[in-house]
């Protein structure tokens, strides 16, 4: 696996999200949606696709963060479907769902799993 870096924690929002770009290794590019849930007082990063395949536009990153049920989510600024942080599903369209990724802290830098692209 190949991690990528994307930029450092403090570019981060802490409780929104941040849109960033990454290229994969066949060099397309790839809009993200970065958040930076606060838990306990801790932050907790996760990265979804940015594209609202509902709204069908790359707003995400804009959404506003929440739980519901206990699962962390991001309300899309466009028509408010949740989607999980954790699995992507939406959660009032069962067949509809927004990539997740990987991602971790090494010192101060974000970096995010490398998706295989086929
Ligand atoms: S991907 Fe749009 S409704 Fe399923």
């Amino acid at each position: 696996m190949r991690w990528v870096t994307l930029c450092r924690q403090n570019d981060l929002l802490e409780n929104a999200g941040v849109a960033a770009m990454y290229e994969d290794i066949h060099g397309d590019k790839h809009q993200l949606a970065l958040f930076s849930l606060i838990q306990a007082g801790k932050p907790h990063l996760f990265a979804t696709g940015n594209w609202d395949p509902i709204g069908k536009a790359n707003v995400l990153s804009r959404g506003i963060l929440g739980s519901v049920d206990e699962e962390p989510v991001v309300a899309s600024p466009l028509y408010k479907q949740h989607f999980s942080l954790i699995s992507g599903q939406c959660l009032e369209q069962p067949d509809c769902s927004v990539p997740v990724y990987a991602l971790r802290l090494q010192g101060d830098w974000v970096q995010v799993a490398e998706q295989d692209y086929i």
